[in-house]
């Protein structure tokens, strides 16, 4: 049968110049719209973190539609992580920096126990800025991160060096 590799450039649009001139966006809307599709990435996802995980956190925006997919795949529970403001009772909150100002990711305190092992799912590592800061985020609340996945690793821009000693698995390095 096809392979994740084939089956994500099968269906993954590349769209140039967006979002600024001489970027060359790898679109996965269409791998999440797919019916084999989105069930192939899910399910390669948790494999490799089979019973090691407690409850997935999803962090927003597209990495949303992953984790909420995993979970009930798995049979847990998803934890939101979310961008700043968007949380309404007590969060904890982890600051990063964009190539342009900062941002921020939180999560509600009382979702998550200390202890919990957590499998971060995100859809593309780039500089490892938004899953650097899900795991210092995470561990200001005492959970394990169980692991992190990712369905594109964009190669060359210093993400998985940002996540030393984390188990990372990524379905496809893309050479950007
Ligand atoms: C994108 C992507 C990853 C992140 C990867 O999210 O979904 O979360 O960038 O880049 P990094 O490794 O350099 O942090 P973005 O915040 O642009 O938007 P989204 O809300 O659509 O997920
Ligand atoms: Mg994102």
């Amino acid at each position: 049968s096809e392979s994740i590799s084939d089956l994500l450039d099968r269906l993954c649009e590349i769209v140039p110049d967006y979002p600024q001139p001489g970027i060359s966006f790898k679109d996965l809307t269409p791998v999440f719209a797919d019916p084999v599709g989105l069930r192939r990435m899910v399910d390669e996802l948790i494999a490799p973190f089979e019973g090691q995980f407690d409850i997935v956190a999803g962090l927003e925006a597209r990495g949303f539609v992953l984790a909420a997919a995993a979970a009930y795949a798995s049979g847990k529970g998803m934890l939101t992580i979310r961008k700043a403001g968007k949380l309404p009772r007590e969060v904890y909150r982890d600051e990063y920096t964009l190539e342009y100002g900062t941002s921020c990711l939180e999560v509600h305190k009382d979702e998550i126990a200390p202890g919990t092992r957590v499998l971060i799912l995100d859809d593309v590592l780039a500089t490892g800025g938004t899953v650097g800061s899900a795991v210092r985020l995470l561990q200001q609340t005492g959970a394990k991160i169980a692991g992190v996945g990712v369905v594109l690793e964009l190669d060359g821009l210093g993400g998985r060096a940002k996540l030393p000693g984390q188990q990372v698995v990524s379905l496809q390095v893309v050479h950007s």
